[in-house]
């Protein structure tokens, strides 16, 4: 299956690029774009392409896309991520190479207009690289087999109603949601039962390989933002549940329904507003994951990472 990974790299959508490019991943990469969201796109970028020196992704494109949302001014996570975006891991100073000379949405539109099969969209960051691109030349439609992002959720973490990749560009989600493409959502819901915890970095750490070094020092600095930030026990890896998914596809349960994206709302601005019951009577536009099986995700897991030591 062919995947275009447009990310904001950040330590979750770091381990989905590493399970994505991992040798028991049937994924093939076309390219990674990156878009503002954790930090500013710049550093998203630079992050994007250290992380494929650090597993020796040397043959994927990079693309930088949109520097800000559509409507609104950029947000950032600072707090969960820090200030690099990918804090924690000791990193190369500057990456072996740069990002291509062609924007992130002309790079996606060229690669959809060319497929000779349709390929599927994988945003683990704010839409609005994806939104710009159906703006700009909606043919790509008809090679989107389908788009299956991280976001939204019955609550947030960045307002109590919506979560951060909704809440930063919301327009762009709306577009996004409404484009008549099938649409995968893992939301907060079920992203917080994929909750990595020390226990999950003692295992990586016993596999000495240099990626589970690096996704064991990734996990490290977010397990403690989440602790410090939220009091969670651990650190939901909420971006990988995409590339688990699209790996072994018996491991989440989903509803199909309708869900429209709040762009109006004083207090709910971001929010994902889910129509369990079919009471709008609109055709349902998404497969929303509802729940995941434990053992078969941390299995698929680990599998990825261990087989970076089998090379
Ligand atoms: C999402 O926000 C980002 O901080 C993470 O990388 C993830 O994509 C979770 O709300
Ligand atoms: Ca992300």
């Amino acid at each position: 299956m062919k995947v275009i990974l447009d990310c904001d790299p950040g330590h979750d959508d770091a381990i989905a690029i590493i399970l994505a490019a991992s040798s028991i991943s049937p994924l093939e990469i076309i390219g990674i774009t990156t878009v503002a969201g954790n930090v500013q796109v710049e550093k998203n970028t630079l992050n994007a392409l250290k992380v494929c020196d650090i597993i020796g992704l040397d043959h994927v494109q990079v693309a930088q896309g949109a520097t800000r949302p559509l409507v609104k001014e950029a947000e950032i996570a600072e707090e969960i991520h820090g200030e690099t975006g990918l804090d924690g891991p000791l990193l190369p100073d500057e990456p072996s190479r740069q990002a291509i000379d062609q924007h992130a949405v002309d790079f996606i539109i060229e690669k959809l207009l060319d497929a000779d099969e349709p390929i599927t969209i994988v945003p683990t960051g704010p839409l609005t690289n994806i939104a710009l691109a159906l703006v700009k030349e909606p043919k790509i439609k008809q090679n989107i087999q389908e788009i299956v992002l991280m976001g939204g959720g019955t609550f947030g973490n960045w307002t109590p109603a919506a979560e951060f990749n909704i809440y930063v560009d919301a327009e762009a989600a709306k577009i996004v949601l409404e484009s008549g493409i099938p649409v995968r959502m893992f939301g907060l819901d079920v992203t917080h039962q994929a909750l990595a915890t020390t226990e999950t970095v003692d295992e990586l750490r016993k596999m000495e390989n240099p990626v589970s070094e690096f996704v064991s020092d990734l996990l490290t600095f977010f397990i403690q933002a989440y602790r410090d930030h939220f009091d969670f026990p651990g650190g939901p890896i909420h971006d990988a549940c995409t590339i688990v998914h699209l790996i072994e596809p018996d491991i989440f349960n989903f509803e199909h329904v309708h869900v429209a994206i709040e762009t109006k709302g004083e207090h709910t601005y971001g929010m994902t507003v889910v129509d369990h019951l079919g009471v709008t009577g609109k055709e349902p536009n998404t497969y929303l994951a509802t729940g995941l099986d434990q053992v078969k995700f941390w299995s698929v897991f680990k599998k990825a990472i261990v087989s970076y030591g089998e090379r």
